[in-house]
């Protein structure tokens, strides 16, 4: 029984039914199929194809069904398609045949985008409560840090001292990205409600498109119905903004693992976030971290997915679209498994500022002594010269930068004085990058951190 037979006078081949059912995974779209279908119901009865009496019946029914699904009693029956048809047969199981009037100037093909974008929506409200989330944390833990030095790296090589905060930091910007992104895009979705675009050419009813999008809480209808129907922009951008997150998450996690190693010995994350070997008892394995580098390979992996599938596809709706659905699910659903370990397990690590501190070695002020000789009225061509046959020299002695005594510096600069020794002090280092956004303003940058997160009420878990 489907509900499209009219025409044939053969059934479906089991194979290919098996193959055309979404109702296994598109199950998840119950709510805002039944959101959109109470919505249309109005919409029709403003336009006079539905009497105020049917328009009731409809909708107490259309609640039953939600009803069902959310007390897990909805039972399947095997002509089901899809959500769309499995939540209509159910409607005239309930309330008999008035159910045939909700379809009335529909399609699955607008109901199915709508339903989509209204499930889009409410997923994207709670991934920006994630990202929120595990950005309070990362505040939380710069906050302990401002005056906590340690080496800051390129190219992955000791490069210039940072405060530990500053690093923190640097984590935290991308997330006030992630979610601002998100915003944007969700903005831009509620503009075009597609509902009323019917199959394809648009709906024969005189239904008023801008009310209908504004109940559903778009803010304006699509404008093509050919487009509408086809246009799964919407997915493919969701997708690329949980990539991005995952790719945040990834190199978050990169440095942790690093630090945590005990080589470096940065970090000690607590007991309930690392994991044992079966073999080697000593270790301690950062496997939630390894599982948010590795995740974000399979993000990535959906977007380019959805991406290809959509690339060939003429004008209109077509099948392949039904193939949105689980790679949108699976993102959704890994990040939801991924924020609370990850920010759990930011939240509780420790980090360990004389390890941090050990791993200061005065060549990372070599810039320093550059700018010394800046000072000096030197250009800092030359000065970055001199600083390099400085780190040659103390290397050939077989000591550090600043222990090379007044008397080895003479002999590589006369612009050297007595003052040079100051140059050698990590935390004054730090200090004069003072400009706005450099290490030296760490103090000023949380309060601007802080005052983004305030803005979104939201607050670090305990
Ligand atoms: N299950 C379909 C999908 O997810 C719904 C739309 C089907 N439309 C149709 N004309 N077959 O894309």
């Amino acid at each position: 029984m489907t509900l499209w037979g009219g025409v044939f006078s053969q059934p479906t081949d089991d194979a290919v039914r098996r193959l055309n059912d979404s109702l296994r995974f598109d199950w998840r779209l119950y709510d805002a199929d039944i959101t959109g279908s109470l919505a249309w119901a109005d919409a029709l009865s403003q336009a006079g194809v539905l009497t105020p009496a049917e328009r009731d019946r409809i909708a107490a029914g259309l609640e039953r069904v939600r009803a069902e699904f959310m007390e897990g009693t909805f039972a399947a029956a095997p002509g089901d398609e899809d959500i769309h048809t499995a939540v209509e047969r159910r409607l005239a199981e309930l309330i008999g045949p008035v159910a045939g009037k909700l379809h009335t100037g529909r399609s699955r093909n607008d109901q199915v985008a709508t339903d989509l974008l209204l499930w889009l929506l409410s997923a994207q409200r709670r991934i920006v409560d994630h990202v929120c989330a595990l950005g309070a944390v990362l505040l939380r833990q710069a906050e302990r840090h401002l005056d906590t030095a340690m080496p800051g790296y390129t190219h992955f090589q000791p490069a210039q001292p940072i405060t530990a905060a500053h690093w923190w930091l640097n984590h935290f910007w991308p997330l006030t990205r992630d979610v601002e992104r998100l915003e944007r895009a969700a903005d831009a979705w509620r503009a075009r409600c597609p509902l009323g675009s019917g199959a394809l050419a648009g709906t024969p009813y005189p239904i008023d498109r801008q009310a209908l999008a504004e109940r559903l809480g778009f803010t304006a209808p699509s404008h093509n119905s050919l487009d509408a129907v086809a246009d799964r922009d919407h997915a493919a951008e969701f997708l690329f903004c949980l990539s991005l997150i995952g790719v945040h998450l990834s190199r978050l996690a990169e440095d942790l693992i690093v630090f945590a190693n005990p080589s470096f010995g940065f970090i000690r994350l607590d007991e309930r976030y690392s994991t044992g070997s079966s073999l080697m008892p000593q270790k301690r394995n950062p496997d939630p971290l390894e599982l948010a580098r590795g995740k974000s390979a399979r993000l990535i992996g959906h977007l380019a997915g959805l991406l290809v599938a959509l690339k060939g596809l003429p004008s209109g709706y077509n099948k392949d679209l039904q193939e949105d659905k689980e790679p949108l699910f699976d993102a959704v659903d890994t990040l939801d498994a991924l924020f609370p370990p990850v920010i759990g397990l930011v939240n509780t690590l420790v980090l360990v500022p004389e390890r941090m501190r050990a791993a200061l070695d005065p060549a990372m002020l070599a810039t320093d002594l550059a700018d010394y000789f800046v000072t000096r009225g030197v250009p800092f061509r030359e000065a970055h010269a001199l600083a390099g046959r400085a780190v040659k020299l103390a290397e050939a002695r077989g000591v550090s930068l600043s222990e090379l005594s007044a008397e080895d510096l003479a002999t590589i600069s006369d612009q050297t004085g007595d003052d040079v020794a100051r140059v050698f002090d990590f935390d004054a280092a730090i200090a004069r990058r003072a400009a706005f956004g450099g290490a030296g303003e760490t103090e000023a940058q949380l309060a601007r951190a802080q005052a983004w997160l305030a803005r979104r009420r939201i607050a670090a878990p305990e």
